[in-house]
Order: C-alpha cells, then structure tokens, then sequence
C-alpha cells in the first residue's frame, strides 16, 4: 500500500503498522541490541500500551519481532528498561544468563479510583523471543503517588546492587535491590533543581566518560512532558552530578537541555554494552506529545532518533554532555565530492545537486565577516528547511515553517533558538533521511533533532552567507551506499 510507504524512514526504526512512542528495554545481549518500545497493536495513534519488538546488529538495520508484552490483569505495558541478570541475582535463570524486563503497569482509574501505576518484572530465557510474566507482579508500588512509572535499573557495583530510576511526579525517586523483586527507598531527587515545566518521566542514571581524560561523572536524563502551555512541548533535560550507590547530587542548578530540536523526547540509553566495547549508547523517541498523534502519516506513526554515543566535554570549564551519531552508520554512506576552500561572499548561495533518498552532510564553515550564514535543505522546488547560524548573537535555529506538510499542528512551525557557547566558526554534521533532520553542532557539543514532511527527501542542497564572507572546509555530501541492498 502506497500511503502505509508514504514518509517511511530508511536509516530510522519505525514499526511496519500502527502507532509507537518510548524506546524501552534498550538491552545488548548476544551479539544483538534490543530495541522495545512503547506499541499500540490496534491503532496508528497512542493507546492500548504493549512492548513491541525489535533487534538489530548494528544499531541501524532493524528486524520487527513479534510483541514482547501484552497488557494483562495488572494493566498495560508503560515503559521500562532490560538488564541482563549475569548472576541469577532473580533466580530466573537457572542455567544460562537471561533478560529480565523491568516495566511499569498501568491501570486508567474510573470515576472514584485515581489511575494506578507500579513495577513489574517478566524474563526471557530464549533471546528475547517470548516472555514470561513474573508471579509476583507487582514488586513495587505507592500509595499515594498516582505518577509512578518508567522503572531505569542497572547493577551498581560498587554495592553489589540494582539500582532502579524511577520517575515520581516531578522527581526521580531511587530504589536499590539485591534481587529486582524486592525494593528499597534510597533517595528522591530534584525538587528544586532542573525544569519543572510538566511531569517528569523516562529517567536514566549512569556514568560517563569526560572526553579525553580518565574521569568520569554521574548523569541523570530526565525527559519532562508536555503541559500544553510551554512553547516546545515535551524535551529531555540532564544533570551532571555524583551519585554515591544511594543519593545523586547535580554540581550545577542551571538547567540543561539534552537536544535542541522539538523531536528527542524519552531518550534512554542500552544496558549491557560489553565493557570492551564500552559506548553509552542511546536513542530516542522522535516526536514530541504536542502533536505525536497527528503528524501526517497513514497506517503508522513515529520513528527512533538515529541512536548515538553520550560523552562528557568541558567547555570553557563547564562540563556538558555531548552526543553523535554511533559509528555504524558510517557504512550506510559514501564520501564523495569533497569540498575545500570554498568561498561564499556576501549575498551569494552555492547549490549542490542531491536527489537522494537520505544523505548525510559534514561541514566547517569558517567566519570572516558574516553576520548569517546556514544551508537550506531544499527538499521540492517549493518545500524547504534551514538551518541558520546568527553570528552576531551565537544563536542556531532551524525553521521548518516551508518544509512541506505543517499545518497538522500550530507548534510545529514555531522556531526554536538555540543559543550557543560564543563560537564563531561552525562545523556541522546533518543526517537526513526521508521525514527527519538530525543536526550536530560543533563535533556533537549541540544536537538539533527535527521532524519535516516534505513531498521528497532532498532535491538541493544550498550553503549561503549574509552581511559577510565564509569559507567551507572538511565539506561533504555523503549519499547512499550502493554497495548495500
Ligand atoms: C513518556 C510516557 C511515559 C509512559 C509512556 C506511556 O512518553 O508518557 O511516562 O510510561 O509514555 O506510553
């Protein structure tokens, strides 16, 4: 069917049919990354929820498997996380090492009865391929607490623990367990620190690596949901801090954003990578609750960001957290038509012939004198989007406002800013592929995740200057590489 083709990503994960929100259970076990993720089986938009299925070798290709979860007596399916229990801390897995799945329960509440949600485990010994539910469902829940979801768990090893993130109205409360069945109180953190623009939801808590030197610092991802008022909608803040096995304290009380685009939302990273290997590796959702349900595709809804490696980078003394594309998607690419020394002068606008499918641009755009630069995504003859530097003010924006179909919600033209550290060259890195725009910043120091509806991928490409000169180095329009099928 034509319309079900309409839109369908080439380097992204989408379900075959109906609607997905969250990535959850993000597991590497066995020489395959396991993508779940928040599924409705019935309908192209939110409901129902069950885990659907997906694995892959390289995080790029994805083969859908059946559905992992299935609402039971308890509820349906809200998001999670997978560990792999090494140890049979669970008593799970008698023989081999298996997966267990540690997810939130949902129950709608009715007229006198508040909704209710709590945690609950099921384990897989067969890869992932069917699943059992725990007994003992549920193994925590609240009293009061009406949000109480989106269960994180990774083993502590400092204190021979699991750990277990877990988002409580707008805090994140930490639990410990020696076993995954039975949970401890430790802390609860964030009351008066980060955004409190909506609820918060989707936490993950891990260490990561300070580029280019052997320290290491504790972050908190913590994804805030749409209140309907707020100009961007739903978006995933971060704290950098330390986190003793029980309390996590931020070192810093600004707030940080962990994307710059309307279109990251829920990001959480894999579990398990071996430590040979040793990336933090996330993704996330691609869209955001202000209009999720209404972007304009047909039979199916929603698609992954491109997953990527989390860093630590200290700029000008402040430590932020800095992502890229992972390197597997490199292969999917062919360099070609290299450009250097490339003069722009005031006024003036260089095309580059595309007409590809997906592509993926690199750029360092060195600054004489201009006071705007940027390249224009020319998707149609009429339909285009672009990315602007302001120079004189250090701020990047990327306006889809004429990037095809828009009208589906008044937010979704709407510009976002994004201020950045007082730079005045810029290299970009920009993956687009068949309904999305990925920007990195400044060797991944800023991400800009976009969603655009045009009637074609990428006709042109054109790289233009205001009020100045600028000259691109390291230039490239990489395409699709032939070689694969
Ligand atoms: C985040 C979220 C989670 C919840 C799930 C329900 O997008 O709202 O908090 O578990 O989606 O689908």
């Amino acid at each position: 069917n034509q319309e079900l083709q309409r839109y369908r990503p080439n380097l992204h994960f989408a379900a075959k049919k109906n609607w997905l929100n969250d990535p959850n259970g993000l597991v590497y076990f066995k020489g395959e990354y396991h993508l779940f993720f928040q599924y409705n089986p019935h309908d192209s938009v939110w409901g129902s929820m069950h885990w659907g299925h997906a694995v892959s070798k390289d995080l790029i290709t994805w083969e859908e498997l059946d559905i992992a979860l299935y609402p039971d007596e308890h509820g349906t399916i809200f998001s999670g996380s997978a560990v792999v229990d090494w140890n049979n801390t669970t008593g799970f897995f008698p023989n081999e090492p298996g997966l267990v799945a540690i997810f939130t329960h949902h129950k709608d509440g009715n007229g006198e009865t508040p909704p209710k949600q709590s945690q609950s485990l099921a384990y897989s010994s067969d890869n992932g391929r069917t699943w059992f539910k725990y007994e003992g469902n549920p193994v925590l829940s609240h009293k009061t607490k009406v949000d109480f979801r989106d269960p994180k768990v990774f083993w502590n090893m400092k204190t021979s623990k699991w750990i277990m993130s877990l988002a409580t109205g707008q805090t994140i409360t930490f639990y410990s367990s020696p076993n995954l069945i039975d949970w401890q109180f430790e802390s609860e953190f964030g009351e008066n620190v980060g955004s409190h623009d909506g609820v918060w939801e989707c936490p993950d808590l891990f260490k990561l690596k300070v580029e280019g030197t052997g320290e290491e610092k504790w972050v908190l991802l913590v994804s805030i949901g749409d209140n309907g008022i707020s100009e961007t909608g739903s978006c995933t803040q971060y704290f950098i801090g330390d986190f003793d096995g029980s309390v996590f304290r931020a070192e810093h009380d600004d707030i940080r954003w962990l994307d710059h685009g309307r279109d990251n939302y829920a990001g959480v990273s894999f579990s398990d990578i071996p430590e040979e290997d040793g990336r933090r590796i996330y993704l996330g959702w691609m869209s955001n609750w202000r209009y999720a349900n209404e972007v304009p595709t047909e039979g199916w809804r929603n698609q992954m960001t491109i997953p990527r490696m989390l860093q630590i980078r200290k700029i000008e003394g402040k430590y932020i957290v800095i992502q890229y594309p992972v390197a597997e998607l490199d292969t999917y690419f062919e360099r070609s038509g290299d450009i250097h020394g490339l003069e722009i002068n005031n006024s003036e606008t260089k095309v580059f012939e595309v007409n590809e499918p997906y592509l993926e641009l690199f750029m360092n755009i060195l600054n004489s004198d201009a006071d705007q630069f940027g390249i224009t995504l020319n998707h149609t003859q009429t339909q285009s989007t672009t990315i602007e530097y302001d120079a004189s003010n250090d701020v990047i924006t990327l306006n889809r406002e004429k990037s095809g179909k828009v009208e589906f919600s008044e937010m979704f033209s709407l510009e976002k800013r994004l201020k950045m550290d007082n730079s005045k060259n810029v290299q970009l890195r920009v993956i687009v592929d068949t309904f999305s725009i990925e920007v990195f910043v400044n060797d991944g120091a800023y991400a800009i995740t976009s969603l655009v509806y045009p009637d074609q991928t990428c006709e042109t490409v054109a790289i233009y200057s205001q009020n100045g000169k600028i000259t691109v180095e390291n230039g490239c329009i990489a395409t699709p590489n032939k070689t694969l099928t």
